[in-house]
């Protein structure tokens, strides 16, 4: 007998996930039928979402048949004894439990008989169970279900008891309990920071694709990673992560109980369970499975200009001289597809844009960088000899082909029919060095933007459309947009080297990303700056990433914020968002604002799409180009502090802008705030985000807090406040506790390297601060490997003492002149300022704002290891 009697409503699973589920449908897969009709409250957000068709408690799933402890943990044989609903069941499974960490746990459940794709990533092989983990294993025999709970507190991390696990051929499906409601993570999507699933059920998809970011679409990159908080005994706040290894096209459901389900449509399952317990080490775990961010080179973290449509040579001349002249601070100049002669990749149109190798030589001798577009479609259709991207690639084999076939599939894309590069075959990898190396002999690019490499294709499929097979029809399509897999891109049933592009799909970008990283690598013997529109999980060790096709609106302003957050938690920390907006032609206050904002993305470009009015700074009026200015300027000043996080992030698993619940995770006031972030942990951003409005409501967390750079410390905190925002204002604040090292600006990054530094001192509540620098000279690929760096420590100690050590001081080429020092919070007047045992008079002191600002210091840090203040 059915077991149907399920309630609330919230435990039901769904059984029908299709979009057309009827009652016999359902009954045919042997579920329950019911409509929640004995609630009555239609108004509850619970209710929409509520599946119909759900699972019996009795529906036939795994049993535990043998149990043995393995070197690594162990290993479980489970056995189904009948099909169900979904073709290709299969029947017997292993289940691996892997230690693998003290805080690392890994699910593997894969067929017993017969070797499935898995995702080809690079992680971590552990042979040795882990002592002493802060987790606990359990498990259900029959029916089978895993158990995990955090030692210390007894708190469920992960439950799978709550619904069947199905594993057919192209259908795997599992769910797990969620410690609570609240998560963070899973994307790529245009989404608030916090998932809040308390009220209300949720679908995330999961299948790389090409549309501008709107709200429940998958997007270009895939991420199957989460936070989730968890409540203690004692009330207080821990969090764990979570990561599903898999490339599939893939269903996320999220349920109010709360719980969560993962539907995908291959490969196995591989689970990976962190146990933090704080959003740090969450992180750190995560990126020790992924891999760390690429450190980028010191000029990429300048301001970058770009447009879709300068069209001419002479526009894009024009714009730049008219920065220049404006004075505004300025490091790379990209081009786009209008760059290109008739849309080919790796050429230049000699006649719109004519000169430009000259430009760009020239343009780099001023210390300006250049960086083109680059899209993966190669076009098929030139005649033969005329064009050799396509000619060498086809004699080299480099191209995707057709389902059991050597025939190429051919898309479309913006120079018309196109074949598409498969980089995971490693002569591609070559091949596509080459190309891009002769054509670096024609213009010395010194970056590469690689877009439409989801892959997008103008047509669904192919030019012949695709097969009837079960790759390209498979019996279930999670709900991605434009309801098939083969929507604005190539069949599932493509060829790769790897495996088919029905499983490599989302890791189109991924693959892309590494192949370029090494092209420019191999090419330019300097450090590589990609940008990726698509990303998978790892992507972050060869590229930076932006956030794709936005809109000049207040709303795509915003939702930028929790979009470099999570990219940050994903490990691409090198993100940012087309500042004034993609399509639609922006306004002046959108821009500045936005400019304001963008000012603190770790990837600062503005960028426009074709049609669309121009938007570069020194296009607006003269006032609107001051306040731009201003935070341009404030950006360039905090380079030296961006740069120490790049190589923190690159060399320590820490994020470089990051969520205020991150840092104070027992405030609950900080779970929802996605409109405020922080730059490493110690400057807080609160960007007006509202049209007309001349204030913010903003959060200032319990801590000591000073107006940036002002000074002035904060004196109400803990609480949600109105910040005075005019348009010429951008609030921030700095946290006591930090210091922070900055740098007078120059008109670039190559030109201002030399410039002398300043160190800004913020006090906690005890009096103490630290902080830390790393300078290189920006751009050696392994000047971290051979430590041809200095790194530098700060420590303000209570007893007014400030000490700058030196742990490495092995890059001597540039100078490093410390010139001034802005100590905040000092509420004793100064008398005399003592450096290295002398008495030094050059100093002032503000009584009422309480700052001391020691000037003229002209003083080499790198002189002796060890100097006080
Ligand atoms: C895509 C990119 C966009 C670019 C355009 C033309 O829409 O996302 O940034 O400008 O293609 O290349």
């Amino acid at each position: 007998a059915q077991q149907c009697e399920i309630s609330p409503h919230v435990q039901r699973f769904d059984c029908y996930p299709e979009k057309e589920s009827s009652k016999e449908k359902c009954l045919e897969r042997n579920c329950c039928w019911r409509l929640p009709i004995e609630q009555t409250n239609y108004t509850d957000k619970r209710l929409t979402g509520i599946p119909f068709c759900y699972y019996p408690t009795d529906f036939p799933t795994y049993e535990i048949i043998s149990n043995e402890t393995t070197d690594f943990g162990q290993r479980i044989r489970i056995q189904k004894s009948q099909t169900t609903y979904m073709p290709h069941d299969i029947l017997n499974l292993t289940v691996d439990l892997i230690y693998e960490t003290q805080e690392r746990f890994r699910i593997r459940i894969y067929d017993s008989v017969n070797k499935r794709y898995e995702v080809p990533l690079q992680v971590p092989v552990v042979e040795k169970r882990a002592n002493n983990t802060d987790y606990e294993i359990r498990f259900g025999k029959k029916p089978f279900a895993i158990l995990v709970t955090r030692k210390s507190t007894g708190v469920t991390l992960f439950d799978s008891s709550v619904a069947p696990l199905i594993f057919a051929d192209q259908f795997i499906k599992f769910s797990t309990r969620l410690s609570t409601p609240l998560l963070y993570g899973l994307g790529e999507h245009q989404q608030p920071l916090l998932i809040n699933v308390t009220n209300e059920w949720k679908r995330l998809t999961f299948y790389s694709r090409d549309f501008p970011p709107m709200e429940n679409i998958n997007l270009y990159g895939v991420h199957p990673f989460h936070i989730n908080l968890e409540r203690t005994p004692d009330n207080q706040t821990h969090v764990h992560g979570q990561f599903f290894l898999n490339s599939n096209a893939m269903d996320i459901d999220l349920q109010p109980l709360p719980a969560i389900t993962y539907t995908t449509i291959g490969g196995i399952i591989d689970l990976y369970i962190f146990t933090g317990p704080t959003v740090e080490n969450v992180i750190e775990q995560y990126w020790d499975v992924i891999g760390k961010p690429t450190m980028p080179p010191f000029w990429s973290l300048g301001f970058h200009l770009c447009r879709w449509g300068y069209n001419n040579i002479e526009n894009m001349i024009s714009t730049l001289e008219r920065m220049q002249s404006a004075n505004f601070p300025i490091d790379v100049q990209w081009t786009d597809i209008d760059a290109m002669s008739s849309y080919l990749d790796f050429t230049y149109d000699s006649e719109h844009f004519h000169g430009l190798p000259g430009y760009v030589r020239a343009l780099q001798a001023d210390g300006i960088h250049y960086v083109n577009i680059i899209d993966p479609g190669i076009s098929s259709t030139q005649s033969a000899g005329s064009y050799i991207p396509y000619d060498e690639g086809l004699k080299r084999g480099v191209f995707m082909t057709k389902f059991n076939s050597t025939e190429l599939i051919f898309g479309k894309v913006w120079p018309g029919i196109t074949a598409f590069p498969d980089f995971t075959n490693p002569e591609t990898i070559e091949w596509w060095t080459d190309i891009a190396s002769a054509f670096h002999e024609v213009i010395p690019f010194d970056g590469m933007w690689i877009d439409m490499n989801e892959p997008s294709s103008f047509v669904d499929g192919s030019q012949d459309g695709c097969t009837d097979n079960s790759l390209d029809n498979p019996p279930f399509t999670p709900h991605v947009h434009g309801d098939a897999l083969s929507a604005k891109t190539l069949c599932p049933s493509a060829q790769q080297l790897l495996s088919s592009h029905y499983n490599l799909h989302s890791m189109y970008g991924y693959f892309e990303a590494q192949a370029t990283n090494i092209a420019l690598r191999t090419i330019r013997k300097k450090r590589p700056f990609v940008l990726s529109r698509s990303t998978f999980a790892g992507s972050g060790r060869y590229t930076a990433h932006w956030t794709g096709d936005n809109q000049a609106t207040f709303i795509d302003m915003y939702f930028s914020i929790p979009a470099i957050l999570n990219f940050n938690m994903f490990g691409i920390t090198h993100v940012g968002a087309d500042i004034c907006g993609f399509l639609l032609d922006t306004t002046e206050e959108l821009c500045v604002r936005w400019m304001q904002l963008g000012a603190f993305y770790p990837f600062m470009r503005n960028h426009n799409s074709l049609g669309q009015k121009d938007q570069d700074p020194a296009s607006f009026s003269w006032e609107v180009q001051q306040i731009m200015k201003q935070a341009l300027l404030m950006r360039y000043s905090l380079i030296p502090f961006w740069y120490t996080l790049h190589y923190e992030a690159s060399s320590k698993s820490r994020t470089i802008v990051q969520p205020l619940f991150s840092e104070y995770l027992n405030d609950k006031n900080t779970y929802n705030i996605d409109q405020q972030f922080l730059i490493g942990r110690a400057l807080l951003i609160s960007p007006n985000l509202l049209p007309e409005s001349n204030s913010v409501h903003a959060y200032i967390p319990q801590d000591v807090w000073y107006e940036f750079p002002l000074g002035v410390k904060l004196s109400n905190v803990g609480l949600f406040t109105d910040l005075d925002a005019p348009i010429s204002k951008i609030n921030v604040h700095l946290r006591g506790g930090f210091i922070i090292p900055m740098q007078i600006p120059g008109d670039n990054l190559v030109l201002g390297r030399g410039n002398p530094f300043t160190l800004v001192v913020a006090p906690s509540q005890f009096g103490n601060a630290s902080g830390n620098l790393f300078w290189d000279d920006g751009d050696s690929i392994d000047s971290i490997e051979t430590q041809t760096y200095n790194y530098l420590e700060f420590s303000l100690t209570n007893s007014n003492k400030l000490t700058i050590n030196i742990l490495v001081s092995n890059y001597k080429e540039s100078a490093m002149r410390l010139d001034l020092i802005k100590i905040l919070g000092v509420n004793t007047s100064v008398n005399n300022v003592i450096i290295n045992g002398k008495s030094y008079s050059n100093y002032l002191y503000n009584i009422p704002d309480q700052i001391l600002l020691i000037y003229g210091l002209d003083l080499d840090m790198l002189s002796q290891s060890s100097q006080t203040i």
